[in-house]
């Protein structure tokens, strides 16, 4: 069968999707796929290799479709705005072209904290108090408490921010409103750092991955995600309890926003069980990220798990 993988994008998360796309490639092709592997560059200008397609934006995009129209599936490994938010799964839809992972629906959900957060309340989990503000309204916010600043909709912790004080407040929020017009204010929430992955197989059947515990000794910010600081323990060291109540609340989750293929469900595991703090529907997935790490301690290795994507992919 003939994959086409799409790596890049328009976003700050460009070289973790580069990351992600090429590990998706590689596990491909030793698994016999034929993979065409297409980049979308910062300015939207889609190349295959060191190839530009088409000399101008409007010719990229039709080269890039006509690709997607003829392959048999589609594997959008593009994290962030403009790809992991239903933006390329809506270009396959058009093209009558399966795809691996979520839809336009779930992706849009996920990528939108405010909206992840609406649902998970409406299906009963908890997630961190907190509020939304229009960028434009920003110079109005006062300093109250600690806080958690983040733009709505962005990835890999771009533009999040802790902050102790009306100083770091003011950064925070001028920090966020570059990634968004919508900026969401959180308490913090004092809890493990815990993830858990979801995956959907072809026939409809969901299971959650042993749960992941993250240490970074601090926020799990930009910098901690791909410097190699942090720590992951896989399986986490939590009870039974603690790892039946995750693992339900991901799966509600999964379901609530109607996520496909694989997503990873991230938490705080608190004394009064899990806060959801925000759902994946393309997380990362180089071969080292909590992705692959955990459904590998469930016994899946990555090629396969690569694999079974491609065979969950719907239109
Ligand atoms: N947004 C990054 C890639 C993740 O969720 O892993
Ligand atoms: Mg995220």
């Amino acid at each position: 069968r003939r994959i086409v993988v799409i790596g890049g994008g328009e976003n700050a998360e460009h070289e973790v999707s580069l990351a992600t796309a090429t590990a998706v490639a590689r596990a491909l092709r030793s698994s016999g796929f034929d993979v065409d592997e297409l980049t979308i560059d910062r300015d939207g200008t889609w190349r295959r290799g060191a190839d530009a397609l088409g000399s101008r934006a409007a010719d990229s995009l039709a080269a890039a479709l006509s690709a997607i129209e003829r392959a048999d599936v589609v594997f959008p490994a593009v994290h962030g705005p403009a790809g992991e938010d239903g933006t390329l799964a809506a270009l396959c839809a058009l093209a009558h072209t399966p795809m691996a992972g979520s839809g336009l629906r779930a992706g849009a959900l996920g990528m939108d904290k405010w909206a992840t957060k609406l649902v998970a309340e409406a299906v009963g989990l908890r997630t961190a108090p907190g509020r939304l503000v229009a960028a434009a309204e920003i110079a109005d916010i006062e300093f109250a408490r600690d806080v958690v600043v983040k733009p709505a909709s962005a990835g890999s912790s771009f533009g999040v921010a802790l902050a102790r004080d009306a100083i770091q407040l003011r950064a925070a929020l001028r920090a966020a409103a570059r990634f968004d017009d919508r900026i969401l204010i959180e308490d913090v929430v004092a809890g493990r750092e815990i993830d858990v992955a979801v995956l959907r197989e072809a026939d409809g059947r969901r299971w959650a991955a042993p749960p992941l515990e993250i240490h970074a000794g601090g926020l799990f910010d930009t910098r901690s995600k791909y410097d190699g600081s942090a720590r992951f323990s896989v399986p986490a060291d939590i009870d039974s309890a603690d790892q039946a109540a995750l693992t339900g609340a991901a799966l509600r989750m999964f379901d609530a926003i109607g996520c496909a293929g694989v997503a990873r469900v991230d938490f705080f595991l608190t004394d009064h069980g899990p806060v959801l703090n925000e759902v994946n529907t393309m997380p990362g997935m180089a071969a080292a990220s909590q992705v692959p790490r955990m459904f590998a301690a469930a016994g899946l290795p990555y090629e396969q798990l690569v694999e079974r994507l491609v065979d969950a992919a719907t239109m």
